[in-house]
């Protein structure tokens, strides 16, 4: 791996806070997910399912976990399955985890081979006093998952399999705990936002008029890739001029033009976890009047709403008071007047012209994390502040986007180092 070890701690303790929450006399399983092939005997890049990552650190493929806490042999309690490793396989694709050091990975004591797996679990579900078996499933707030994962494939065999057994969702557990984050996931968020930050600084010096979005990019990956990071941890957003008012604008293909904003949504993973950045520059290192002027106002939203952002508020009511520093920030900006609030609907508030997204989300193993934002703001999660005000007319958006953690006394801000202060980026970009 590009990292340094997390630490077997964080996983043990981890499995031990699931076994916690789970009913008397149950399994749960948990599959990685599939290495998805391409149109020929490729493969796409492979990402771990972030729940097993979670639960045991493992980054392999085709890895397995089983918890069954109450099963009488101990040695079965905690259960990692692996590929087995042959000569073939690693004349191909290299190395793979052997049982001692998966195990130093992952804190799991008992670690088999994946050909073992049916035998094995046939024996806990039956013999094992097995009442309820809890299963996994994607479960965040997208509707739209066409694709069949393992995970899903599982449920289907086993509960064909096994139809009298009662079935639970793991997927509400786990969320629960990878909301609040533990202090080594905060050391590892610290770094991704840290490679971030060099990523940034170094696109601050490079971007100039007449540079081709996907050259920016190509700045952006090599300082990532430098630093011990795997890649971006999203599709890198780099928009200039009009394309900064489109939100998923992916495409990084054309030139940036003097006179240009240049909106940057770019950040790097690190060890699985990811930072979620945006900040907006202008093209030939000087704001015009105008884009100043709109910029601070989301500078000042930004920064009010770390403020407000704290425990015992619940996300959506966060958001209203967000919506009503927009609205006043709006009117300042002379883009929207009384009479446009007067005349606005409950459903299409007259702020929606210009900013168009929520402010926020979790942020974690997943860039939109699991976490319900239905729920009061726990203490320990992380969340991206992320304002924009987007200006069709005027043939730019501006968004500005930090991490923050919500600690007791304070929210701590991940990305304070980063730059965000017109003028500083405005200095920063005409050092000669
Ligand atoms: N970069 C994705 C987001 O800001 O939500
Ligand atoms: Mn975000
Ligand atoms: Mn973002």
């Amino acid at each position: 791996m590009r990292y340094s070890p997390i630490g077997k701690e964080l996983f043990t303790n981890n499995r031990k806070r699931f076994v916690g929450i789970l009913q008397k006399e149950a399994i749960a399983v948990f599959n990685s997910n599939d290495s998805m092939p391409s149109n020929a005997d490729g493969t796409l890049g492979y990402k771990q399912n972030s729940d097993l990552f979670y639960l045991t650190g493992i980054e392999q493929e085709e890895s397995l976990l089983v918890i069954c806490p109450s099963f009488p042999d101990k040695k079965y309690r905690e259960v990692l399955l692996l590929r087995e490793p042959n000569e073939l396989l690693e004349k191909w694709e290299g190395h793979k985890l052997t049982k001692q050091e998966a195990k130093d990975i992952s804190g799991i004591e008992t670690v088999v081979w994946l050909s073992e797996f049916h035998k094995l679990f046939h024996h806990m579900m039956v013999m094992g006093g097995v009442e309820c078996v809890y299963l996994n499933t994607n479960e965040h707030y997208r509707s739209d998952v066409i694709v069949e994962s393992r995970d899903a494939r599982f449920i289907d065999w086993c509960k064909a399999k096994y139809p009298l057994h009662k079935y639970e969702r793991a997927a509400p557990l786990v969320s629960v705990l990878r909301r609040s984050k533990e202090k080594r996931e905060i050391e590892l968020l610290q770094k991704a936002c840290d490679i971030t930050e060099l990523g940034f600084r170094r696109v601050l010096k490079f971007t100039k008029a007449g540079v081709a979005e996907y050259e920016i990019e190509a700045e952006y990956i090599h300082e990532f890739i430098r630093n011990g990071s795997k890649g971006f941890a999203y599709t890198p957003i780099i928009a200039s001029g009009a394309n900064s008012i489109i939100l998923h604008y992916i495409q990084n293909n054309q030139v940036c033009k003097d006179g240009d904003l240049l909106l940057l949504d770019v950040a790097a993973e690190y060890a699985n976890y990811n930072a979620d950045l945006t900040r907006t520059i202008p093209v030939n290192g000087r704001f015009t009047k105008r884009q100043k002027e709109v910029y601070n106002s989301v500078l000042k939203i930004h920064r009010e709403a770390a403020k407000i952002l704290r425990p015992s508020v619940v996300y959506f009511d966060y958001h209203k008071e967000v919506e009503k520093l927009m609205q006043s920030e709006l009117l300042k900006l002379k883009l929207i007047d009384k009479t446009d609030i007067k005349n606005q609907k409950p459903d299409n508030p007259a702020f929606k012209k210009y900013f168009y997204h929520g402010t926020g989300h979790m942020l974690g193993l997943d860039v939109h994390d699991v976490g319900n934002m239905y729920e009061k703001v726990q203490l320990g999660s992380v969340w991206t502040i992320e304002p924009g005000i987007y200006i069709k007319a005027e043939g730019f958006g501006i968004r500005l986007e930090n991490n923050f953690v919500v600690e007791k006394s304070k929210n701590v801000d991940l990305m304070k180092d980063i730059p965000i202060e017109a003028e500083e980026i405005e200095e920063l970009m005409n050092v000669k």
